[in-house]
């Protein structure tokens, strides 16, 4: 608030979710400024995934069958229903870490045994498996009208191959060479479009980026969770790929005027972007080591976006967080895009980082097809 009322800006773009779960767009809204963001109320829709779920519910958006539950034994009776592979969400804000999918009963029960007890009014959702490639599709709302973005596929695994724990995201590209005929189209009214009317409806307008995490499955699209923001590393992409105005497109979806935005251009290009991340990530990222490199590697083209990085006195740049950088590169397909992008992240050095290797190598290949699991 202090740094609005200094700079009084046009608009006001609020990122990350714990501030939108927290309120912040409310108190700018209050104070007369031009947000872009949701309400408090409209975050909840990524703040609890049960909250999420029954919006679903009501709007009659396909997602996977679910039971919310408060107790362990509560719990330990959901997953008896659903067949394995499991699936248990912790309820709140997890930085996309509070999800388990195993094969292991016992694991299971764990997790949601350590997600009940981590906070008071701790609960966690159970869930049916969703086979199929995973779709990240943006929506930008002004509460009544929803534009859609370019969709992205993530690599939410820390292992090429899909191997090892979850992150917050390893990489990305975008077009899906893959996805269905009117992906996107169909998308945006069985998905975003009811959300968006669910909200208003309930006097709890979206104004804002509606993320939806996507699975393509053998038996349709179905939602695996929505965001109330930009998702990382997604946005490196799709943002590389538009080719109209980002801050017309938010403005006009902050004051209410998407409905007579002109149609959103894009590159027929793609995109890829390839995250480096720390020694230790995601369990416990180690700090502090000397990146050399970004010089280089933006020489040859690519965009470098920072996440965890700071400088020191010495004017130095140090790893500071889990996901260290993203390296994004433009190319006439896929295969190009990822050969520019992973030249740029061999020019870049840091003691203990590591990346995945595979990043859109079965779509660059052709590779994906609907029904696999990706
Ligand atoms: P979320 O935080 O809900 O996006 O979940 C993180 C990741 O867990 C997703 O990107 C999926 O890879 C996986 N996941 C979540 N829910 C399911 C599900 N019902 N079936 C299969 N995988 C899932
Ligand atoms: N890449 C997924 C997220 O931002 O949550």
């Amino acid at each position: 608030m202090d740094l609005a009322k200094k700079h009084n800006p046009d608009l006001v773009v609020i990122g990350p979710e714990a501030p939108l779960v927290a309120g912040v767009v409310d108190e700018l809204r209050s104070a007369g400024f031009v947000v872009f963001g949701p309400s408090k109320a409209a975050a909840v829709l990524e703040g609890s995934k049960a909250f999420a779920k029954e919006i679903m519910q009501a709007a009659g958006v396909p997602t996977a069958d679910s039971k919310y539950c408060q107790t362990v034994s509560e719990a330990r009776a959901a997953l008896e229903l659903f067949d394995s592979p499991y699936v248990v969400k912790d309820d709140g804000l997890a930085a996309g870490k509070g999800v388990v999918v195993t094969d292991d009963f016992d694991a299971a029960v764990a997790h949601a045994m350590a997600c009940i007890d981590s906070r008071d009014g701790g609960a966690v959702v159970i869930e049916e498996f969703l086979d199929g490639p995973e779709v990240s599709l943006f929506g930008v709302s002004d509460g009544t009208t929803v534009v859609p973005l370019t969709p992205a596929q993530d690599f939410k695994r820390l292992g090429d191959n899909d191997e090892g724990p979850n992150t917050g995201g390893m990489g990305a590209y975008s077009p899906l060479p893959w996805a269905p005929k009117d992906f996107v189209a169909d998308v945006t009214q069985t998905v975003l479009q009811r959300m968006i009317s669910e909200m208003n409806r309930r006097g709890t307008p979206f104004v804002g980026l509606l993320f939806a995490g996507l699975a393509v499955t053998s038996r349709g699209v179905r939602v695996i969770e929505f965001n109330a923001r930009f998702g990382d590393p997604e946005t490196q992409v799709v943002l590389a790929r538009l080719n109209s105005s980002l801050s017309e497109l938010l403005l006009a979806a902050a004051t209410g005027k998407l409905s007579s935005l002109p149609k959103l251009q894009w590159k027929p290009e793609s995109a890829v972007t390839v995250v480096m991340a720390a020694k230790g990530y995601p369990e416990s990222p180690v700090s502090g080591a000397v990146i050399s490199g970004i010089d280089q590697a933006q020489e040859l083209g690519t965009l470098v976006y920072h996440a965890g990085t700071k400088t020191n006195d010495a004017g130095e740049l140090l790893v500071n967080g889990g996901r260290v950088l993203s390296v994004t590169a433009i190319g006439s397909d896929l295969a190009v895009a990822r050969m520019q992008a992973y030249a740029g992240v061999e020019r870049i050095e840091f003691d203990g980082n590591h990346h995945r290797s595979d990043i859109a190598l079965k779509a660059a290949l052709g590779e994906i097809r609907l029904g696999d699991h990706s």
